[in-house]
């Protein structure tokens, strides 16, 4: 049994005391589901007052990117040493808005999974494909190509914390999500070939998210799939009921 993880992507939204609001919120719900872990991922700013309110609870302060070097003149970045100080344990690498609109290569993926393991942070890596890449029938292909490109090199040992996010990108903040068997074959594919190259001890234990317009009518379907282990929100993390009702997921 995979531990459920839920996790909550704010994106740049929230001020400082709209996060710790939220937070407050969120901790609440959290508390009264046990059996699953929680994590919020404010922006930069927001994150030590965060880590100030989640302080004692089961949700878990999470990054939104990460640079890869732990410190030096790289004006307006953040390092992995920064984040794990400022209380996250999780960080998000790889999400398709760093790559589309920040030009991120699977090789700089690959350069902020190991800063972020190197500071004990567990990345979560997201992978995804386009719709044309999904309508030319290239989605295994490129699945495969920015998962061997992000763990290149790694050993088993290595990424034993890392959680892999499937976000198709046509399905982040469309309101268009994957059905549950779309989803259901991607992450079995992910999975298989997670354990082809890692071994099976890790393919059988690795935390699959779904992403992409993840909203509370569709969250009991998704998690009822086998290969789907949580989820990882975005707009729909930015209201305490919402994201509430998504935590306290009914198991079908
Ligand atoms: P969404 O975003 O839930 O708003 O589609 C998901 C994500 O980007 O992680």
């Amino acid at each position: 049994m995979i531990r459920p993880l839920i996790a909550g992507n704010w994106k740049m939204h929230k001020t400082i005391p709209e996060a710790v609001k939220l937070a407050t919120r969120i901790r609440e719900s959290a508390a009264a589901c046990p059996d699953r872990d929680v994590a919020i991922a404010p922006s930069f700013t927001a994150l030590r007052p965060t880590a100030e309110v989640l302080r004692g609870s089961n949700v878990r302060l999470c990054a939104q990117n990460v640079h890869p070097a732990p410190q030096g003149a790289f004006t307006g970045e953040v390092s992995a040493p920064m984040l794990a100080d400022a209380g996250c344990q999780y960080v998000i690498v790889g999400h398709s808005e760093r790559r589309t609109l920040f030009g991120e290569t699977d090789e700089l993926v690959r350069a902020k999974i190991q800063a972020s393991l190197q500071s004990s942070l567990m990345p979560i890596f997201c992978v995804g494909e386009s719709l044309a890449e999904r309508e030319d029938g290239r989605t295994f292909d490129v699945l495969e190509r920015q998962l061997k490109g992000g763990l290149n090199n790694f050993q088993a040992a290595d990424i034993r914390h890392l959680v892999v996010a499937y976000e198709p990108v046509w399905a982040i903040g469309t309101g268009k999500t994957a059905t549950p068997d779309q989803a259901q074959e991607v992450h079995v594919f992910i999975r298989r070939m997670m354990s082809r190259t890692f071994g099976t001890d890790l393919g059988d234990s690795l935390t699959i998210l779904y992403g992409g317009s993840v909203n509370p009518k569709n969250i009991d379907i998704l998690m009822a799939c086998e290969d789907i282990n949580g989820v990882l929100v975005g707009g729909a993390s930015l209201e305490a009921e919402s994201f509430g009702r998504i935590v306290g997921f009914q198991k079908l």
